[in-house]
């Protein structure tokens, strides 16, 4: 007899938010307060314990691309029924001048880490007889940025990881989605707000404002209440991915300038 995933109740249930600290994850944290969700933040970030302290939550400094560490941290939180990997960095850097340093740090974070940490709780979740899991991707997982290998590459990976989660995990009561934002207003994306127009071309996209934290939010609780999806990504990025005349070129182009890589396609 199968074992199939039953309706979840967010409130009383533990939940684990990575990278909970700043952003997605903060605001996901703060949703699933609201909720009733006993939520655990995990960041790297030094102020972990202060900013879950100031929400109400516990706080845990962990590295997700440590696997000691995640597996400890696993083992402290208890009967964990939710997982939100929103725990990322950032990256820019034409293809043929990325150093191995850098690609090891985003797709360690970026990737390695969500893999540990659905490794390590899922474990937990088959334990206490199920459970659902979030993995925040990004539209460029799906639309090749230029100058962004390292990053498109990691968050390809995140949507494909979650389906192979998903089928691995399904008979085991264990729902693992993932949401896919578009331009957020947040610190890693602020962060490019020093080179001028860069903010005004990542608002080039269909539904031309950048995205809040909160709206990424909502749809991570829309997915962890969810008893009949599985290894679906959901894009949160206002028609980002879908295309069109602007988006990745201007945005690069506005960061990179005249080193910025060179469409060829249209140019006469
Ligand atoms: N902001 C955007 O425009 C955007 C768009 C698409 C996807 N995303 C993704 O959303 C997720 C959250 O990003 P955000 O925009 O909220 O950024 P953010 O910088 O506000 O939050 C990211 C958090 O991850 C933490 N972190 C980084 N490395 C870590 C590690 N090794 N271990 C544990 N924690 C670590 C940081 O300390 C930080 O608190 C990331 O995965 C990012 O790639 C963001």
């Amino acid at each position: 007899m199968l074992e199939y995933a039953s309706a979840m109740d967010l409130r009383g249930s533990i939940g684990v938010v990575t990278g909970g600290a700043s952003g997605i994850g903060l605001a996901t944290a703060e949703l699933l307060l609201d909720r009733g969700t006993n939520v655990i933040l995990w960041d790297a970030a030094d102020n972990v314990e202060d900013v879950a302290a100031s929400i109400g939550a516990k706080g845990l400094r962990v590295d997700v691309t440590n696997p000691a560490a995640v597996r400890d941290a696993a083992q402290a939180a208890g009967e964990v029924r939710l997982l939100v990997s929103s725990a990322g960095v950032g990256s820019i850097g034409n293809v043929w001048e990325v150093s191995d340093e850098e690609w090891s740090r985003v797709l360690d974070v970026n990737l390695h880490g969500v893999f540990l940490c659905i490794r390590e709780i899922s474990r937990r979740m088959v334990e206490g007889g199920g459970g659902r899991i979030v993995n925040v991707a990004s539209a460029s997982g799906a639309i090749a940025d230029p100058g962004m290998a390292a990053y498109c590459t990691s968050k390809a990976a995140v949507i494909m990881l979650t389906k192979v989660a998903a089928l691995d995990l399904a008979q085991k009561g264990i729902l693992v989605n993932a949401v896919a934002p578009g331009p957020i207003d947040t610190p890693l994306l602020q962060m490019s707000f020093i080179v001028p127009g860069v903010r005004e071309a990542f608002e080039r996209i269909p539904v031309p404002r950048l995205g809040t934290p909160d709206e990424v939010a909502r749809a991570i609780v829309f997915l962890l209440e969810s008893d009949w999806i599985t290894g679906e990504t959901l894009f949160v990025d206002g028609g980002a991915q879908l295309g069109g005349p602007l988006g990745a070129w201007d945005r690069i182009q506005a960061l990179a300038g005249d080193e910025a890589p060179r469409r060829t396609s249209w140019e006469s």
